[in-house]
């Protein structure tokens, strides 16, 4: 198959819109990472996408959509809490998990009687689901188990030759994957967290609002947990911002013979060795989290990661929970 790399123009935007229609897999920018579109009504396309990304068939998709009117088409039971919601962090980098409608069937859900929800505030996104006029059911548009693209071209690595077209937008501004939010249950409870935190969103509800999967929780042990979003290279991960421990750990790999990198907060502190830097805040980390791995993973072999997230340090920040997240999971929570 040959992909078809389009722009935000109205020709580009109206053949993306017929592409879904018929069926057909499209890679579109949102505002945390870029998704692989497929028509959520189409049970055939929404088929294609667990193919083309090697996704296992138990991990259910996010159906997106650019009209707040369309979440009740969607979802059986709008409860207050979605509600609230819907009205002060929609459109943005948030899911809400509701009970499904019969029009949204078992191939989307995973066979789950809920659904997962997203209005994507990137105004490309919005533009591209509304040519669609269907609800779009999309993953990230990385292939499995490597990091989320957050730039086009990530998606060309990735999809090429494997989907009908890439809308080429412009690069994620959060960079991690949305918040998923789950609405169907008795008590509000963060199932993937992400730029918006429970912190937040416990102060916007009312009520305290948990996250299922603590990245620091022992339950998390790596074979718990799907391996996700892990670099080609092996990665270890230090929460202390510990200078001595870093440099020694990098010195014992460089002995070994290895080519490491440092990606730490600051890496003017580790003179004379490879550094680079994570970002100045946990905003900034998200931002460029997966585009660094996808970089750092070709020009060294060795990635070893710092991220200190305690209270009152740099790195404390609505993202930082979802950042902790992302490098837990990269480095198959392998803590140093
Ligand atoms: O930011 C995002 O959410 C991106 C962009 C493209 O919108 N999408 C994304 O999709 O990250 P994906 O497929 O990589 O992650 C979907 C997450 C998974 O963790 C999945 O288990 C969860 O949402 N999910 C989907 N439907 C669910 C449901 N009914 N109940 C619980 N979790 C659900
Ligand atoms: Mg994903």
């Amino acid at each position: 198959m040959i992909t078809k790399y389009l722009h935000f123009n109205e020709h580009d935007l109206s053949l993306a819109g017929e592409l879904i229609r018929a069926g057909e897999l499209i890679g579109f920018p949102t505002e945390t990472v870029y998704g692989l579109g497929a028509n959520a009504l189409d049970e055939d396309a929404v088929k294609k996408t667990y193919a083309v990304k090697g996704r296992p068939a138990d991990n259910p998709l996010i159906v997106h959509i650019y009209d707040k009117s369309q979440v009740y088409d969607i979802a059986a039971d709008v409860n207050d809490y979605a509600k609230t919601v819907i009205e002060h962090v929609m459109p943005g980098p948030i899911t809400i998990v509701l009970p499904k409608q019969g029009l949204i069937k078992g191939i989307v859900t995973a066979g789950l009687p809920s659904v997962a929800i997203r209005m994507p505030e990137s105004t490309e996104a919005r533009q591209f689901l509304r040519a669609a006029a269907v609800p779009v059911s999309a993953p990230s548009a990385n292939l499995s188990g490597r990091p989320s693209p957050t730039t086009w071209q990530r998606v060309r690595e990735d999809m090429d030759g494997r989907i009908a077209a890439v809308l080429c937008g412009a690069p994620c501004r959060v960079g991690i994957e949305s918040t998923v939010l789950d609405l169907s249950r008795t008590e509000p409870i963060v199932l993937r967290p992400g730029a918006v935190s429970a912190e937040y969103l416990s102060e916007l509800l009312g009520i305290h609002v948990g996250v299922l999967t603590d990245p620091t929780s022992k339950v998390n042990s790596p074979g718990i947990r799907y391996k996700h979003y892990a670099p080609k290279v092996p990665m270890v991960l230090e929460l202390d911002d510990d200078r001595d421990k870093l440099s020694a750990y990098y010195d014992q790999k460089a002995a070994e013979g290895c080519n490491p990198v440092l990606w730490v907060q600051n890496p003017l502190r580790f003179g004379g060795r490879n550094a680079v830097g994570m970002g100045i805040n946990a905003e900034a980390a998200a931002a460029n989290l997966f585009e660094t791995m996808r970089k750092l993973e070709t020009q060294y072999d060795f990635i070893i990661a710092s991220f200190c997230w305690r209270k009152n340090t740099l790195y404390d920040g609505p993202a930082s929970q979802g950042v902790l997240d992302r490098l837990m999971r990269a480095c198959g929570h392998n803590i140093i």
